[in-house]
């Protein structure tokens, strides 16, 4: 963790909301084209056999950021300079929502977890896309792939929600390289994903008769343990012609209970972490079956280490995000884990990390 050990405590002093604020602040640092440098010298690792080119953009490393970190696309340049592969912003939703300065979380470092309310609280998609405007002027954000997540306006009738999210498709559109809708299977509680396949289809119709460069629109699957109520929604994203699916179980109970208990957090709260790597996996190889390759998965829920990441990929994903780790792990945990992977692929033989696709399913 090098200097992180010292600065940890700092930040984890301030209570979980304000640390991340606080981080996000020094992370701004990278605004600054010789902090940018300076960092892609301390943080970034690159190595031939960790690339792979997908839906026509370049990863050089498989590990990107999970939303819900950088919500409103506050640091855009720092992601790439911590080594990540891609990064994706939000969860934003078209009117801003209120209370995004103080999402409810707790942190659970025995576990190695945080919990966070199931809100959405952001700063708006026009504001976020002005941001990121300014970025994109000065030809300085395609240094990696970064998407955004797009959630419904709590409240909102669905033809309204339907409206929101294709204003905000369309304001991000020149910007960003890939898009993300949040699905829940149905009959669970969220105020930002939707669980009705009927609404799904008619999402998915309107942003793809605007895709005019035919962008990747991919489907983060909540809680997919559910496999059976998840089928339906998995068949009509797949008729919508998404490009791939973000499988992350946050399953309100079961292997996470104790975790959860341990916190205290308030009934509802969902749970990043450690927790959520067995379920998280067990989950990818359940829909890796499911798909059989019509799209590529990624696959997110407690990923720590190389070793972990190795796993997803031996189980069928073809790109993974994190968000928990870099709280516990700090700014050098790219540089590790993208060491670390391309060591156990050359203990395996394996020229490229793309010939280990899914071989541990069967
Ligand atoms: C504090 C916190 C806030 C999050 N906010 C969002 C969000 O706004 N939108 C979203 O799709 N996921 C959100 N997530 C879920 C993460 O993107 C990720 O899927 C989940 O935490 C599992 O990954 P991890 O174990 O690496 O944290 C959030 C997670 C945490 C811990």
């Amino acid at each position: 963790m090098g200097i992180y050990r010292i600065v940890r405590p700092l930040i984890f002093a301030l209570g979980p909301a304000r640390g991340r604020r606080w981080a996000l602040k020094a992370l701004k640092v990278t605004n600054i084209g010789m902090f940018r440098a300076i960092g892609r010298e301390l943080y970034r690792r690159t190595d031939p056999s960790l690339e792979s080119q997908l839906w026509g953009l370049r990863f050089e490393n498989p590990i990107g950021l999970a939303a819900g970190f950088d919500v409103d696309g506050a640091a855009p340049l720092a992601w790439a300079v911590l080594g990540f592969g891609f990064a994706e912003l939000g969860t934003v939703t078209a009117r801003p929502q209120p209370g995004w300065n103080a999402r409810r979380s707790h942190r659970i470092p025995a576990a190695l977890a945080l919990t966070y309310s199931a809100s959405c609280p952001n700063i708006g998609a026009r504001y976020i896309a002005e941001r990121l405007t300014y970025w994109h002027r000065k030809k300085v954000l395609g240094e990696i792939a970064l998407g955004i997540n797009l959630g419904r306006s709590p409240g909102a009738t669905f033809e309204k929600a339907v409206q929101d999210i294709l204003t905000s498709f369309q304001w991000f559109y020149p910007l960003l390289d890939y898009f993300v809708i949040n699905i829940i299977p149905p009959g669970r509680n969220s105020v930002f994903a939707i669980s009705d396949p009927t609404e799904l289809a008619a999402v998915l119709g309107r942003l793809q008769a605007v895709n005019e460069r035919g962008k990747p629109i991919l489907l983060k699957l909540f809680d997919p343990p559910e496999i059976a109520e998840s089928q339906e929604l998995i068949a009509v994203s797949l008729k919508g012609k998404i490009q791939g699916i973000i499988v992350t179980s946050v399953s309100l109970d079961g292997a996470t209970a104790s975790a959860r208990a341990m916190a205290g957090a308030p009934p509802g709260h969902r749970l990043g972490g450690r927790p959520l790597a067995a379920p998280s996996l067990e989950a990818l190889r359940t829909i890796y079956r499911q798909v059989q390759g019509q799209v590529p998965l990624i696959s997110g829920g407690g990923v720590f280490t190389a070793a972990d990441v190795y796993a997803r990929i031996r189980s069928g994903a073809h790109l993974v995000q994190l968000y928990t780790a870099l709280v516990y792990r700090g700014p050098s945990l790219l540089r590790k884990m993208c060491r670390g992977l391309a060591l156990l692929l050359d203990r395996d033989g394996l020229i490229t990390m793309t010939e280990a696709i899914g071989v541990d399913v069967t």
